[in-house]
């Protein structure tokens, strides 16, 4: 894991703008895996203005609630056509988001995966993190192989989610989310996180055991995951000071 530690959320954000536009720059049929939740809006405003070329590129979501409407305000369909695929040339077709309203789930899920594999899997996931350590919506106790499927939100994740909603109520119970299982497959992991409110998931998951409690700790198995951190969320992190000597002493060839 490569933690990237910056004063801010805007900072951190413009470290991993940096990575994804080189991807494209290098890659221009790159296979993107992109993530909601307040963490990404930044990122998507900064790739936005970087005016990259999106024709090529392929994207699939992590996640999406069941049973909202795709144009109701809080779906990731709408989430995602708000804060990206409006304002950049992407082809609306190379776009995959998990249907929520799909009749058969567990059929719309093996297609998903198919569809990554197809497209020659994910070669860079964009991933928040929630309190409670979840990636996508794989909440704690999910299976760390698991595939795309039907989750059942914590209470905690709407509690948290709630905002969004305006009622905690409003918050469905069900979304389809890739797996744990298949966010490993990317060929790199490049999680956001910003506040103190996400400071003790990050502990855990980089400096704690690997463990089903803390779905994001997988991520200490897999080979290229880079984190961009705020103070906040880095926080709880013991050996922050190592992190930051690390980021700040890279060889030149290994910077981007
Ligand atoms: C949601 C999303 C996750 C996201 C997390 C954190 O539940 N499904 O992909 O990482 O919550 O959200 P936020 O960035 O708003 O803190």
């Amino acid at each position: 894991m490569e933690i990237i530690i910056q004063p801010t959320a805007e900072a951190a954000t413009s470290v991993a703008a940096r990575i994804i536009a080189r991807l494209l720059r290098e890659q221009p049929n790159a296979v993107l895996g992109l993530a909601t939740g307040s963490t990404p809006v930044l990122l998507y405003r900064e790739l936005i203005a970087l005016k990259l070329d999106w024709r090529k590129v392929t994207t699939f979501n992590l996640d999406e609630y069941v049973g909202l409407p795709p144009e109701h305000p809080q779906s990731y369909h709408s989430f995602m056509w708000e804060n990206l695929f409006r304002h950049i040339n992407i082809s609306k077709q190379n776009i995959h988001i998990p249907d929520g309203n799909t009749k058969d789930i567990p059929k719309f899920c093996a297609k998903y995966e198919n569809q990554i594999q197809a497209a020659g899997g994910v070669d860079l996931q964009v991933l928040g993190i929630g309190t409670d350590g979840h990636i996508g919506f794989n909440e704690p106790t999910s299976s760390l192989a698991s595939r795309t499927r039907i989750k059942t939100l914590t209470p905690q994740t709407r509690k948290d989610n709630a905002r969004f909603f305006g009622s905690e109520d409003a918050v469905p119970h069900h979304v389809i989310t890739m797996g744990i299982g298949t966010i490993m497959e990317a060929r790199q992991n490049l999680l956001l996180a910003f506040g103190q409110g996400k400071a003790k998931a990050i502990a855990e998951a980089v400096e704690g055991p690997i463990t089903a409690i803390n779905p994001a700790s997988i991520l200490q198995m897999h080979p290229v995951t880079k984190l961009c951190l705020d103070e906040g969320a880095a926080s709880r992190l013991k050996r922050a000071d190592y992190y930051r000597w690390v980021f700040d002493n890279k060889p030149g060839w290994q910077r981007w």
